[in-house]
């Protein structure tokens, strides 16, 4: 039945339809089965996601048909995500390697990144940045990229993870402004000083994990979950982060559905939830001066959680 399938975008529309007929789960990098399928189809064919319409047509060679079907087939199959099936997706714009190391990039915070943090950084002079739970390095490497003056450092607990983060700085070319550091948080790079800490931390529930689609049980679940509210690393981050930070340094965090057990968890702390274009995605920033004056609060709240 495949046989009547010749051109690129029929390849396209095969794929969309497999995956919705077979119920797929789209979270990762797309959210619809017309785009997962674009993604899989041209990356398997080694051509760019911005092609003109017109190569639409193009016809695919016999072995290029087996490889696209082989894909289709393994997506739905096996629900693997489309980036570890092809090892790449892209990220504010970028490029980058992807497999099972690391989470697949899809933060929302490529938006802020993309439009320099508006307005969040408010004309505050940054020098040094941190990626803290930087996965495959999407967020730190995309940050220089954008701003070539910056220097930044991307910590991962993940001997896994910083594998691949490694191979996404040489193959964005911005070794010498990103370096790479094995931490649990912040204990490696301790003395350091950031005008800005970025994370997108596990904030998971263990209920909301263990209902998760199958695609999310290929990503390693240090990624993901993070004790039984999803916050214990979050607190982490808000007791520590004002040692790290500069002055007038700003934090910014990503909780996801999380933010209504840390909004409820600490009621007195002024974290701004961060409007995207598609509404509130679960984080807050909050500036330094915050951190200090609440620490009492924030210190009680993540040592009530510390294992005994
Ligand atoms: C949600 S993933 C985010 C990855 C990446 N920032 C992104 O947006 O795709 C969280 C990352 O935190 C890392 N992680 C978990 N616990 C950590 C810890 N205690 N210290 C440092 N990194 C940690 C995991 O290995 C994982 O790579």
């Amino acid at each position: 039945m495949t046989a009547e399938l010749a051109t690129i975008i029929d390849f396209i529309r095969y794929g969309a339809s497999r995956f919705s007929a077979a119920g797929l789960t789209f979270g990762h990098s797309h959210d619809n089965p017309i785009d997962e399928a674009t993604h899989l189809v041209l990356a398997c064919l080694h051509l760019p996601p911005d092609i003109p319409p017109a190569y639409g047509a193009g016809r695919l060679t016999t072995a290029e048909r087996e490889q696209v079907l082989a894909l289709i087939e393994r997506r739905v199959s096996e629900r693997l995500p489309v980036a570890y099936l092809v090892g790449e997706t892209w990220f504010a714009g970028l490029k980058f390697k992807s497999d099972h190391r690391a989470l697949v990039p899809r933060s929302p915070i490529a938006e802020l990144i993309e439009s320099g943090f508006a307005p969040w950084l408010d004309g505050r002079q940054i020098e040094r940045a941190l990626d803290l739970c930087t996965g495959s390095g999407c967020i730190g490497i995309a940050m220089a990229e954008y701003n070539p003056d910056w220097q930044v450092d991307i910590v991962d607990i993940s001997d896994d993870a910083l594998a691949l983060a490694r191979e996404n700085i040489a193959f964005q070319h911005v070794e010498g402004r990103v370096e790479a550091v094995k931490s649990d948080l912040f204990a490696g790079v301790k003395g350091r000083k950031y005008d800005l800490i970025v994370s997108n931390p596990p904030y998971v529930t263990e209920d909301e994990y263990a209902a998760l689609p199958g695609e999310y049980a290929h990503e390693p679940k240090l990624g993901l979950t993070s004790g039984e509210d999803g916050l214990d690393i979050c607190l982490r981050i808000l007791d520590e982060a004002a040692d790290l930070l500069s002055d007038d340094g700003l934090l910014i965090v990503e909780v996801g559905e999380s933010e209504h057990a840390l909004a409820a968890l600490l009621p007195e702390v002024p974290f701004v939830w961060i409007e995207f274009k598609v509404g509130p995605m679960g984080v807050f920033a909050l500036e330094r001066r915050d951190l200090v004056e609440y620490a009492a609060v924030i210190h009680a709240a993540a040592v009530a959680r510390r294992p005994g």
